[in-house]
């Protein structure tokens, strides 16, 4: 943990306490790797542990949500890797914002997983970039980020953030609609961006999802989620074989000429394959796990997306479809 850190941590426990350092124990160039936190107001303490702050302990959180974090983080160990079309991939979720937007700008990420936006966030220019995820994600982010100067990784649930609001800019990808419930987890990361701050949010759609929502979703909550998740690595590599030749012998030749890319796009899940046809096995196979893997999943309607934002009296709010199987919006908050 940066000591920079502490000017945005806020207790979790008592309605916002500011945090304080309270005992070092070892310390590695700019990193705390361990010590211990202490509220202001409450006198709670949180420990700092392999670097980073501890608000949530997996053991007490409702198993639920720990099944999914704890998923996600054994899924993050394994597909540690990076990828160069992993900026094209973000900047797509959450579009209309560019890599110019983040300089100078405060930004908090709501479920970071192995930490790819972070770094590129930090890499932008954001003046700080705080990210949280539950699980044991957060290790894998913290190797990836520690030595990013304006990157800071938290272990906690967006339900229950540490944090001021003071953001000028919070986003989320792929994290509420696996959330028990999604609403409540976008206010409570939009209760962090300060008055006329921004957010984007990217999230699984309801619309043009009728076989997922119909077949991969119960084979998912009933038996996929279930299993052990090193089983699953493997079987998940016949689905992946067959949408990774799909992609390589269909959908790439065809979108790499000028009369096949029209044809493409008219394919079975055209827009969304054509976009991931560039990836290698190794990044189809993370996307087909990370399917699979989780214990809850909703499918949000583009109207019930446009309540989230209205509910939170967002400004200039653009929502736009996402490879025609999701939604992505962007919006001000009030000044
Ligand atoms: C599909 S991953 C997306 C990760 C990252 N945004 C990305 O796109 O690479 C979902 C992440 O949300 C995290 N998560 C799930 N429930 C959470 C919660 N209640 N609070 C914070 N993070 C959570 C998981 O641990 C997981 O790393
Ligand atoms: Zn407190």
């Amino acid at each position: 943990m940066k000591k920079k850190l502490l000017q945005y941590l806020a207790c979790p426990l008592c309605g916002g306490g500011d945090i304080r350092l309270r005992a070092v124990a070892e310390e590695d160039g700019i990193e705390i790797m361990s010590g211990d936190l202490e509220c202001a107001n409450c006198e709670r303490s949180f420990p700092i542990v392999r670097g980073i702050p501890r608000f949530a302990n997996l053991e007490e959180i409702e198993e639920e949500k720990q099944a999914t974090a704890e998923s996600y983080g054994w899924s993050w160990q394994q597909f540690s890797q990076d990828d160069a079309r992993y900026d094209e991939q973000f900047l797509a979720w959450i579009a209309p914002v560019r890599p110019e937007f983040f300089a100078g700008k405060v930004v908090l990420e709501g479920g970071c997983g192995k930490g790819r936006h972070t770094q590129r966030i930090a890499r932008w220019g954001a003046s700080d970039v705080v990210a949280v995820d539950l699980g044991p994600a957060v290790e894998v982010a913290f190797a990836a980020t520690r030595d990013l100067e304006n990157a800071h990784i938290i272990q906690a649930d967006i339900y229950h953030l540490p944090l001021h609001r003071v953001f000028d800019y919070a986003f989320s990808v792929g994290v509420l609609h696996h959330l028990p419930n999604p609403r409540a987890g976008f206010k409570s990361l939009i209760s962090k961006v300060k008055q006329g701050g921004y957010a984007s949010a990217w999230i699984y759609g309801a619309e043009n999802n009728g076989w997922i929502v119909r077949v991969i979703n119960p084979l998912r909550r009933e038996v996929t989620s279930k299993i052990s998740r090193r089983l699953l690595f493997h079987l998940s590599k016949i689905p992946t074989a067959i949408m990774y030749g799909a992609t390589k012998l269909i959908y790439r030749p065809l979108n790499s000429s000028r009369r096949g890319a029209p044809i493409a796009r008219h394919l079975f899940y055209g827009d969304y394959l054509s976009s991931i046809a560039g990836f290698n096995w190794r990044e189809q196979h993370l996307i087909v796990f990370d399917h699979l893997v989780a214990p809850t999943a909703f499918y949000i309607p583009r109207e019930e997306f446009e309540e989230w934002w209205r509910d939170v009296n967002a400004t200039d709010v653009v929502i736009g479809w996402h490879n025609k199987n999701s939604w992505r919006g962007f919006g001000r908050l009030p000044e």
